[in-house]
Formats: C-alpha cells, structure tokens, sequence
C-alpha cells in the first residue's frame, strides 16, 4: 500500500480500558505492519472541549502514551504525537472550518450527545469534527481507523475534501474508513451498555494496568444471566455473550471456537477461564506501562520526536492549502 497514509487519534484519557485495547488499540499494532506510513495522535485538543483538570491532563498525556507503547506502538514504525504540539491542526481546522456549514454539524450525534438537553455546548464542542477532518487531511490520509460511533465524523472528513477539491481542483484524497472488526466491549455489570471510561462504578469496566486481583474480582461481579451454560446469543443473553467475545478477541479465536472450548463450564467457572486470558494478555502490557510511566522524560522525548515527523509531513501539506486558497 505504497502511498497510503493512515491516521487516527485518541484522547488523553489517561489508563485505556478493555474496549480502547481491543476496539482500537490493538488493530492500530497490527496496521503498523501493514502501512508504511502511520499517524497516532494524542488528541489533547479535542480533550478540552470538555472541562479538564490541568495538572490531570499533563499526566493524561503521559499515561496514554506509555500505554500506547506498552500495547505496541513502536515509534520506530509509526508517528506518535500529541495533537497540539503540531500547530497546523489548528490552523487547517479554521480554514476548513470556514467551507463546513453550521446544519452539517448541528446534526453530528457527539454534538447532540455531548451538548446537554438544551444544545448548550462550547463552540469547541460543536466545531471538534472540523479539527478531526483537519487531523485527517492535514496528512492527506488515505485510511482512518474508526469506531462505528465515528463513522459520521469520518464521512464529515471526507466531504470536505470532496468540497475542498471541488473548489481547488483534485488535492485531498477522500480518506476511507478502517472499521473495527471486534464487536463493542460491553460493561461488565450492564451488558446493554458499552464499557467505558465514564463508568461511575468502577468494577464495570476492566483497565489495562489492572492486577490480576483487580481482574478476577471484576469478571467475578460481572452480570449474567440464570441460566448456566456458556452461549453466544449477545441479544438473549448480552453479559455471557459479551465475555466470550472478549474471550475471543484475547485470545485470537473465533466466538465458534471459545463456545466450543467452554462446553461443560457454568458461568461461574467461565468467569475465572476469561478472566485467565484478560490477565495473560494484560500481565505484560501492566508491567511496561508500569517501568514506562516512571520514566517521563522519556515519554516526553518519544513526543516531541513524533511531532518533529509529523510537522515534516504537515508543512507542505499545508502551504499548498494556504497558496491554494490565495494567502
Ligand atoms: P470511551 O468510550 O471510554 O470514552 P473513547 O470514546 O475515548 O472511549 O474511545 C477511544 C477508542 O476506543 C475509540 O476508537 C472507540 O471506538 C474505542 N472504544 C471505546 N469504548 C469501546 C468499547 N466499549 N468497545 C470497543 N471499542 C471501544
Ligand atoms: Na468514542
């Protein structure tokens, strides 16, 4: 895939849980063997269009980096960054911004979601899937990671470059989406919800620094059902169903496979099975991220070379947007 350019971003929202592993995290690993060129931001500006603690950020920042490379982002093989050290997001978001209409973003679902009963957001708030298009196109990115919850911002991204060539002839390519194959990680004590990080009860969701205690207790909360075989049916029976697809998704077997691997279990039995392979998968990444976080100048350094790379990518990008358009 010579030419392609992939991009996605994440916000600093500090230890990633179990849904950020295995809905996001774990394909951008395995898209770095499959794409030359790869762009991870830590989207520290898109973090403050809701309210945040200043010192909690900085330190944010630093944890999801260290995660990041603890699940296996190497820097040698993809650019690691953080958003606001690279200053033509910025500065592209307003230019785009000025070709994007106030309709196409009032009916965005994050906006509707995020702005409260009365749509009493921050400008921020409303114009963050500008800055995501910019994100994007700022590297003329081809492919773009996503979850489903972003498949509209996406489609944001790719109309405005459709908008922005038709004004200025064929310049941005019109990025396509990467879904997530790995099925939404539910919470474990409300299987109709998805895990979260803005979970107010903390055993619902499953951190990757989390010891294998920690682990063990919260499988052993999670919620099931009265009947006791291990099946796959995620409407009938969404909490049995949604450990064996983090079951599968850990362990790299299909759902098939891990029903079939777990006949004569009961859920109580299956709790511990699943809990196993979470600590197996997670044990390694707790102790890197562990070793990484006491190391901050390092996590630093890691930065601010990623943002060297990507300023070297994004410069030209954007003086063509600036001579395109007549500055
Ligand atoms: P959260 O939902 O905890 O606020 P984010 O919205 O910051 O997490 O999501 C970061 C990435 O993780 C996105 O790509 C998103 O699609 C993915 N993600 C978040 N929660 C889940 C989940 N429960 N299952 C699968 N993927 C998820
Ligand atoms: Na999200």
């Amino acid at each position: 895939s010579a030419g392609s350019r992939v991009f996605s971003g994440i916000q600093p929202t500090g230890i990633p849980h179990l849904g950020n592993y295995l809905g996001a995290i774990k394909s951008w690993v395995t898209l770095q063997e499959q794409y030359s060129c790869v762009l991870y931001s830590i989207v520290d500006l898109h973090s403050i269009t809701l309210p945040q603690d200043p010192a909690a950020l900085r330190q944010n920042i630093l944890d999801m980096t260290a995660s990041l490379l603890a699940c296996g982002i190497d820097p040698e093989r993809s650019i690691l960054f953080q958003q606001s050290q690279v200053s033509e997001h910025t500065e592209l978001g307003w230019i785009l911004g000025c070709f994007t209409s106030m309709p196409r973003l009032r009916h965005l679902p994050q906006w509707k979601m995020k702005s409260g009963k009365k749509n009493e957001g921050s400008v921020g708030l409303f114009t963050y899937p500008v800055l995501q298009s910019a994100d994007i196109l700022l590297y003329k990115s081809t492919h773009v990671p996503v979850g489903e919850d972003q498949v509209q911002h996406l489609e944001l991204a790719q109309d405005t470059a459709r908008i922005f060539n038709y004004k200025y002839g064929d310049f941005f390519p019109v990025p396509k989406p990467l879904l997530s194959e790995t099925r939404k990680i539910k919470s474990l004590r409300d299987p109709t919800a998805k895990m979260s990080k803005s979970d107010p009860q903390k055993i619902a969701s499953v951190n990757i620094t989390d010891t294998p205690d920690d682990i063990i207790l919260k499988f052993r909360k999670a919620m099931t059902d009265f009947t006791s075989e291990v099946t796959f049916d995620p409407d009938g029976r969404p909490g049995v169903s949604n450990m064996v697809a983090i079951h599968a998704a850990v362990s790299g077997m299909t759902v098939d496979e891990v029903v079939h691997q777990s006949e004569g279990l009961d859920t109580a039995q299956y709790k511990q099975v699943v809990a196993d392979a979470v600590i197996q998968t997670f044990s390694p990444i707790r102790e890197e991220v562990e070793r990484l976080r006491a190391d901050p100048g390092y996590l630093k350094e890691v930065l601010s070379q990623g943002a060297e790379k990507a300023r070297e990518l994004a410069i030209p990008v954007y003086r063509d947007v600036q001579r395109l358009i007549g500055f």
